[in-house]
């Protein structure tokens, strides 16, 4: 290889070098924002639970938390993820044993104690449902990264509905978010991750 063309050879491999380990380098980064990102999902919560009762993340210690946001005017998405996690649960019962599913409402102008506790009835005995002031929920919303926005329906007697976002969260018994599922999971879907995240 004459020596123009080896310093020619060269050079490319030396910039070859350095696009590869600059490509590990965004990939690695990368990845530590995304698991740093989803510890830091969720944490402390001041609310009310459908008793009435005030509840603390910390009442929780102990016990895996399910945790959902949503709202007892919901028409479809709220009433069908919360069947399914119902449904989950009631396919691995062992599970109940160790988790308690949460609903975390995004209305708490209409979602009180009392509302929550008609609704959370509906899908088990198990389900704790959790409402605040509106500075309280906000703080929660944003807390876990869940998206919510009151939307108005001048035509609808029920005045405005929420659009809302949101994951089921899992947290672990010492209150550390163990991970998220996709809402839209089916009920074996869900009940083996489940049964694969709980121990
Ligand atoms: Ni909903």
């Amino acid at each position: 290889m004459p020596p123009r063309t080896r310093a020619v050879f060269l050079a490319l491999i030396a910039i070859a070098a350095a696009v590869a380990t600059a490509a590990v380098t965004i990939l690695l980064t990368s990845e530590r924002q995304v698991g740093g990102q989803a510890a830091q999902v969720g944490g402390a919560f001041a609310l009310t639970d459908q008793d009435g009762k005030r509840v603390t993340e910390a009442d929780f210690r102990g016990r895996y938390m399910l945790i959902f946001f949503g709202f007892t005017n919901c028409p479809d998405v709220c009433p069908m993820t919360l069947q399914r996690i119902a449904d989950a649960l009631d396919a691995v019962p062992a599970l109940k044993e160790r988790l308690t599913p949460v609903l975390i409402t995004v209305d708490p102008e209409r979602d009180t104690p009392a509302v929550m506790k008609e609704y959370v009835g509906f899908f088990g005995p198990e389900f704790r449902g959790l409402t605040g002031t509106q500075a309280e929920i906000d703080a929660v919303l944003k807390a876990y990264k869940v998206y919510a926005k009151k939307v108005p329906l001048p035509d609808s007697a029920l005045g405005y509905t929420m659009d809302h976002g949101g994951l089921i969260y899992l947290y672990g018994p010492d209150g550390a978010f163990v991970t998220a599922y996709d809402p839209s999971l089916d009920v074996t879907a869900l009940a083996a991750r489940l049964k694969e995240n709980v121990n």
